[in-house]
């Protein structure tokens, strides 16, 4: 397969396991570019991107506007709270104006669940979606399924664990999406407070002991407490959630195997991660950051195929 199937990349629900292996091939291609003494490919010269952001990003805004750079694409940025939005302009009329500027490409970041498939039935650009709400993030699955595949040669085959919040967290959706369509066994790990009523139709284990979880997987993919999204109280104290789902070395070390340990960050030090485990040899975090920047140039300039 040459082209993606798809003309957005909204979820990872749309895409097809082809999707992920092209676009898997073209990162490869784009991490040797950005590890050269030249970083840049002259590829989107003739693209205009806007990076539109509702919500407060550091890995993603910075990841998609150095990936759209290393493509030679001119870049627009825009943060909600600096912008006529704060005046009561709709999310349309907002795009809209951008895109009378003859913008091809909108990444966009939204606190709403489905803003982005919204948007794409109502405006003329390719959009991608940079996280919507508790919804979908799929650039960071993307990343985070490349990343083991760096690391422990497929996704195929290997035992996933996903740990914390799954309810409110679009980094667990769209990675259950991707570890699926790759063959890979999931399972989730959280307080049943936090775990969705639906969550048996997603195909998925369920673990509420984190030593059992951690025992049976190859990877534990440690979600963070999104003190932001909790509208209620879903466990006792930050203390009582750290002590039955929080990884620290003592447990790692504890288990007669070394699995790999990922974080899609911003990371709570000491809540669901200890220090020593954030940055121990086990740890992959900041490879999935760097890998972040060669998937993003990957599906810019995929899609990016599709509108010229
Ligand atoms: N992983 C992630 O989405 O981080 P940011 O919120 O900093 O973009």
């Amino acid at each position: 397969m040459s082209e993606l199937s798809v003309k957005h990349l909204l979820g990872i629900k749309y895409l097809k396991e082809t999707d992920i292996q092209l676009i898997f091939e073209t990162a490869d291609h784009f991490k040797e570019v950005i590890n050269r003494s030249i970083k840049k490919v002259p590829s989107l010269r003739d693209i205009t991107i806007a990076n539109i952001f509702f919500e407060n990003s550091t890995r993603t805004k910075l990841s998609f506007e150095l990936a759209e750079k290393r493509l030679s694409a001119d870049v627009l940025n825009f943060s909600a709270s600096q912008s006529s939005v704060k005046k009561g302009e709709t999310l349309i009329d907002t795009v809209n104006n951008i895109l009378s500027m003859k913008v091809d490409m909108v990444v966009m970041r939204h606190p709403n669940p489905g803003a982005g498939i919204f948007l794409s039935k109502h405006v003329n650009a390719s959009i991608v979606n940079a996280g919507d709400g508790a919804h979908e993030h799929p650039t960071q699955a993307l990343l985070d399924s490349y990343s083991i595949r760096e690391k422990l040669g497929d996704v195929a085959g290997k035992n996933v664990v996903i740990v914390g919040d799954i309810l409110h967290s679009r980094v667990a959706l769209s990675n259950i999406f991707a570890l699926k369509l790759q063959g890979a066994n999931v399972k989730v790990c959280g307080p049943k407070t936090l775990l969705p009523k639906y969550i048996d139709s997603l195909g998925v284990g369920v673990e509420t002991d984190l030593r059992k979880a951690l025992e049976w997987c190859d990877v534990a993919n440690m979600l963070r407490i999104q003190n932001e999204r909790l509208d209620i109280s879903y466990f006792p104290t930050t203390r009582e959630y750290t002590q039955q789902f929080g990884v620290n070395k003592k447990l790692l070390d504890s288990l007669d195997k070394e699995i790999v340990i990922m974080h899609p960050g911003p990371i709570n030090r000491g809540v669901e991660i200890t220090s020593d485990v954030a940055d121990s040899k086990q740890s992959i975090i900041l490879n999935q950051v760097e890998n972040g920047v060669a998937i993003r140039m990957a599906v810019i300039y995929l899609l990016a195929s599709k509108i010229k």
